[in-house]
């Protein structure tokens, strides 16, 4: 029996949300324009810069990761420049369609998908183009499971004089991002991920090296995602200028006090022995992890399809047991299924999931010794407790 209601969550977003989010949704709505509201919204943008440590300006449009996304290139990014593109997953590549949407110049750096971004192709294609003036990078790359090192990266576009703008969509909140300290001038994030609660946010931090250009700017071609309009509303009158989605922000308020009570560091620690799990418990199967390891990502699994099988069967199987997972996307859809491993996400959900996994599989004819999954996830919980 398939049934949506409970359904254990394993995909990258939406993700499986506390009951007190869905209380703080169903509470009775206040007015958007009330002091009530402004004190929300404000308490909740603080709690937000405390979560990545910025003192740069943040704002939250009602939409979903991708409308923050388009506010970044927008609002910074005028017809001709030059803008590279570093594409290694299908949402990196979304950087690329949204400058060719604005009318940069792209120019694309493409790595492997599953691989992460290291410093020498950056610092080559760097030295070789030097009227570049931005650089599009996701940080975690959930199509592929890759965490790339972004730190370095920063410190690199920042040696160069370029304008850092990065998809933290599946790290902030599951993963240190700290974009004042690695030099992001603009971060993008979404609230159905490691934020915790259901789509419908989108997150933008923008810094003043962002500022300088925006304001030099005598148009902006964007009216619903234009950020000199959200600033200038925050600062005259403490709200947004289109009305946002109240239950969203009471519920994004919520969620982030819970991550404070349990400790980010807590928080980030467990997200990790939780991808850990999900490696071990992969391999011990004979599965082949499709991210090189070294830069796993903490809050998403991409895990090889094994050659007879297909990524759909598996998915198909895992439902009827009551666990969602997914597909792959772009030219790699067929070629791995993922298990994602975000927000609330605890050690009974990876058991049992990997109970599921075992079971699908073998319904599926794909043969391993009994239990060794199970196991090895078992392993890990032992040691790190
Ligand atoms: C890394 C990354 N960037 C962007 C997006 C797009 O987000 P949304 O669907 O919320 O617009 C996603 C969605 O999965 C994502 O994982």
């Amino acid at each position: 029996m398939i049934d949506n209601n409970t359904m254990l969550l394993m995909i990258p977003g939406p993700v499986n949300t506390h009951p007190k989010i869905y209380a703080a949704m169903s509470r009775p709505l206040i007015g958007h324009r009330t002091p009530e509201f402004k004190e929300l919204y404000n308490e909740t943008l603080n709690l937000f810069k405390k979560l990545i440590d910025t003192k740069n300006d943040v704002f939250i449009f009602t939409g979903s990761s991708t409308s923050a996304m388009d506010s970044a290139i927008a609002n910074l990014v005028q017809p001709g420049d030059k803008v590279l593109n570093i594409i290694q997953g299908k949402f990196s590549e979304r950087w690329y369609d949204i400058t060719k949407a604005y009318g940069g110049n792209s120019i694309v750096l493409n790595i492997e998908w599953g691989r992460a971004l290291r410093e020498e192709p950056l610092i080559e294609i760097l030295d070789k183009n030097k009227d570049i003036k931005f650089i599009t990078i996701c940080h975690n790359e959930t199509s592929t499971g890759i965490l790339n090192p972004a730190e370095k990266i920063g410190k690199i576009a920042r040696e160069y004089d370029k304008i850092l703008i990065v998809d933290g969509v599946t790290s902030v909140g599951g993963d240190y991002v700290y974009p004042d300290k690695w030099n992001f001038d603009i971060l993008v994030t979404g609230s159905q991920k490691c934020l915790g609660i259901p789509p419908g946010l989108g997150f933008i931090m923008v810094g003043s090296r962002a500022w300088e250009i925006i304001n030099n700017r005598t148009t902006i071609p964007s009216y619903y995602v234009n950020l000199p309009l959200y600033k200038q509303w925050f600062e005259e009158r403490g709200d947004t200028p289109f009305t946002p989605s109240v239950p969203l922000i009471a519920a994004q308020n919520i969620s982030l006090k819970m991550m404070f009570e349990e400790g980010f560091d807590n928080r980030v620690k467990r997200h990790r022995r939780m991808a850990k799990a999900t490696r071990e418990g992969a391999k011990a199967l004979g599965l082949e992890l499709f991210a090189e390891e070294e830069f796993a990502s903490n809050t998403v699994t991409a895990i090889k399809t094994p050659p007879k099988l297909k990524s759909k069967e598996i998915i198909e199987k895992m439902k009827e047991l009551g666990i969602l997972i997914a597909g792959g996307q772009g030219k790699i859809k067929n070629k791995i299924f993922r298990i994602a491993h975000m927000n609330i996400v605890q050690e009974k959900d990876i058991l049992i999931t990997f109970s599921a996994l075992e079971l699908s599989l073998r319904k599926l004819g794909f043969s391993f010794p009994q239990g060794s999954g199970v196991s090895a996830v078992e392993q890990v919980f032992e040691k790190d407790s």
